[in-house]
């Protein structure tokens, strides 16, 4: 109400905006809308800005691999220390509860087998199908200085393109072949790529040497995938390096299902991601879980 001079006090109601689930802010994703940042959020954990995706999605080109063989007796239950699952569409929709809600990440990328040249990928999923199956990002594989390079980065544009139409984000998975050198510098080149030509966030391996750089010169969150399987505390030690060297994350997949005990793994994963446990604290709660 304005007093006799026609000046109006303010409530400030301008200024008690709610914050609505405060969260850390993702790097290089603050430009994007709303719907795109609500799927992030089933990703990264909005407490931590972190993640453990839980990959279960080499199937689509290496066939039932070890620990994989039964997704629905072996994976399932493995899925409450998990803030993503990597799967594909054929997994999910078999094997997966409905009633599962963190976040999916789905494989939509694929063709040949372990039989043929890896790098000849074509998009192998519609976004419609995407958006029916209510994932939370997808994920293509591209291959640098591999022999269907350009290819595999048209993929990566074209899901880039469908995914910016309807808020999905577009995980881009760096694929290493045989002949390619996993160095610091391979790794720099291929996450800024994808990273330059739209992907929402970037997979790549872990490097001994210089990982640090690689984040660096990412403008956008980068998670790493684990890789052969280790010893447990080897990978734990690789997990929270990363972590301490700019890493938002981990996409494990092998270290965990193929370990002697998965659900004591991924719990000590998890304590890394989330809390930076250090490897050997890890290792010591891997191994009180599993003896329990
Ligand atoms: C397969 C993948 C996997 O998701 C990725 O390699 C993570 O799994 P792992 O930890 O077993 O390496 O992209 O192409």
């Amino acid at each position: 109400m304005a007093d006799s001079d026609g000046v109006q006090e303010s409530k400030n109601y301008h200024l008690n905006i709610p914050q609505i689930n405060p969260q850390t802010t993702l790097k290089g994703c603050n430009s994007l809308d709303w719907g795109m940042k609500n799927r992030l959020s089933k990703i990264f954990r909005p407490e931590t800005g972190r993640t453990v995706m839980l990959a279960v999605d080499h199937g689509y080109f290496m066939g039932p691999t070890t620990g994989l063989e039964r997704i629905d007796v072996d994976i399932v239950p493995l899925l409450p220390w998990a803030d993503t699952l990597m799967c594909t569409r054929g997994v999910l929709r078999s094997m997966t509860p409905p009633s599962y809600t963190n976040g999916v990440v789905l494989r939509a990328s694929g063709g040949p087998s372990i039989l043929k040249e890896l790098s000849d990928e074509e998009i192998a999923v519609n976004m419609e199908d995407a958006l029916r199956l209510n994932v939370a990002a997808v994920a293509v594989q591209v291959f640098i200085g591999g022999e269907f390079e350009t290819r595999s980065i048209h993929n990566l544009t074209r899901l880039i393109d469908a995914g910016n139409r309807y808020g999905m984000p577009v995980l881009g998975v760096t694929a290493v072949g045989k002949e390619l050198t996993r160095d610091a510098k391979y790794m720099r080149l291929a996450t800024r790529i994808l990273a330059e030509l739209g992907a929402t966030y970037v997979k790549t391996y872990y490097v001994e040497e210089d990982f640090e750089t690689v984040t660096a010169a990412c403008p956008v969150p980068i998670v790493i995938a684990g890789g052969k399987k280790q010893p447990e505390l080897d990978a734990l030690t690789m997990a929270y390096n990363a972590i301490q060297q700019g890493a938002s994350g981990v996409d494990m997949g092998r270290n965990i299902f193929q370990s002697d005990a998965p659900t004591a793994m991924i719990q000590a994963v998890n304590k890394v991601v989330h809390e930076e446990m250090k490897p050997k604290e890890a290792f010591a709660l891997y191994q009180e879980l599993k003896n329990r």
